[in-house]
């Protein structure tokens, strides 16, 4: 069954990386629509004591900007068994909350970067926030939120050319990094499999300044390849490595273990899914525990094989990922 829930808090963000959003933002989700902090309480509640999730993954849009957040979380950390508790963020005002998300419970923190610049993160989100990030990333490490993990998503002619000055800079801070293969998930359409960045490419370029080693360590579900850096060492004193998730050209599919909750309370059994079973009417119709612990369950069962972006048929799902989670 699904071990990994993923749950997104908000379909809303304070940037607009253009691989997810147009400048201009999304019609979102109406307040009345989105789970209140009890609802969303009380589903990983469920998630955990019946479904047998081990790992609960806070998402957005940007997760740090729902108010009740650290509410959830601190519920969360109080369940048995009780689940890893991580989040993944913009950084932007984690600089403020990190230390306040470490004492409720959560245990480690994936962070957006995909530039070293400040211009180009500009160009990248259309926001000028870059300083933000750093200093969240700062800051999660400094409450120990780590592994500090950084996700980088390369786009060409904008900043195709950083991967192993990322790679450089994650190493001298001991941030494990990991690029993320451009994914058909923007709201626009915009995405193109004959431009986007190929795990092959990424590797070519770290390659021409590090030496990389297979890692032996199992992969289990993750969806990182990940390989050990020759001559680097992480904080933790271990070979330190880097990561490279080919969600296009490596499809990892047959391996997964997640299941998603959208901030609207829909369970997706993908990211491409484009079916969605609603947890949120059964909650609000008085459904118990044993009720949406059937649905949820059914829901999974429909998990497809592959996502098939690489199919003629293949359907860009109707929600962007803002609004489905990581
Ligand atoms: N393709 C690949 N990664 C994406 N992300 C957001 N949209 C896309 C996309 N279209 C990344 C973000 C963040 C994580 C939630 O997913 O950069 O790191
Ligand atoms: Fe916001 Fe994440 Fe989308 Fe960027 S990728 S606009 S940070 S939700």
């Amino acid at each position: 069954m699904a071990t990994d829930l993923r749950v997104s808090l908000t379909d809303r963000c304070n940037l607009r990386c253009s691989y997810c959003m147009p400048p201009e933002g999304l019609p979102w989700l109406p307040n009345s629509d989105v789970l209140t902090d009890d609802e969303v309480i009380r589903l990983v509640r469920v998630a955990v004591e019946r479904l047998g999730v081990r790992e609960v993954r806070f998402t957005g849009g940007e997760p740090l900007i729902r108010p009740g957040l650290t509410k959830i979380v601190a519920a969360s950390a109080e369940l048995a068994p009780r689940p890893q508790l991580s989040l993944t963020t913009n950084g932007i005002g984690l600089e403020r909350l990190a230390r306040p998300l470490r004492d409720a419970g959560l245990d480690r923190v994936n962070i957006s970067l995909d530039t070293l610049d400040a211009d180009r993160f500009e160009r990248l989100t259309h926001r000028r926030r870059h300083h933000d990030v750093l200093a969240g990333l700062t800051a999660a490490v400094a409450a120990g939120l780590t592994p500090v993990k950084i996700n980088a998503v390369l786009l060409r002619g904008i900043n195709d050319d950083e991967a192993p000055a990322l790679l450089r800079f994650a190493l001298a801070h001991g941030y494990e990094l990991r690029f993320i293969e451009q994914m058909p998930l923007d709201a626009q359409h915009a995405w193109d499999r004959g431009t986007m960045i190929t795990a092959a490419e990424i590797l070519a370029a770290l390659q021409a300044e590090f030496t990389l080693l297979p890692d032996p360590a199992e992969r289990g579900g993750a969806p990182a390849e990940t390989w050990l850096i020759d001559g680097s060492t992480g904080l933790d004193g271990r070979p330190a490595k880097v990561g490279v998730i080919g969600s296009v050209t490596r499809p990892f599919c047959g391996d997964c273990d997640r299941t998603r909750l959208t901030a609207d309370g829909q369970v997706r059994n993908c990211l491409f899914a484009t079916e969605e079973s609603d947890l949120r009417s059964a909650l609000r119709d008085g459904a118990d525990d044993d009720e949406i612990a059937r649905r949820w369950r059914a829901a999974m069962w429909g998990k497809r094989a592959g996502h098939g972006i690489d199919d003629a048929k293949f359907l860009q799902p109707a929600r962007p990922m803002s609004a489905i989670g990581g």
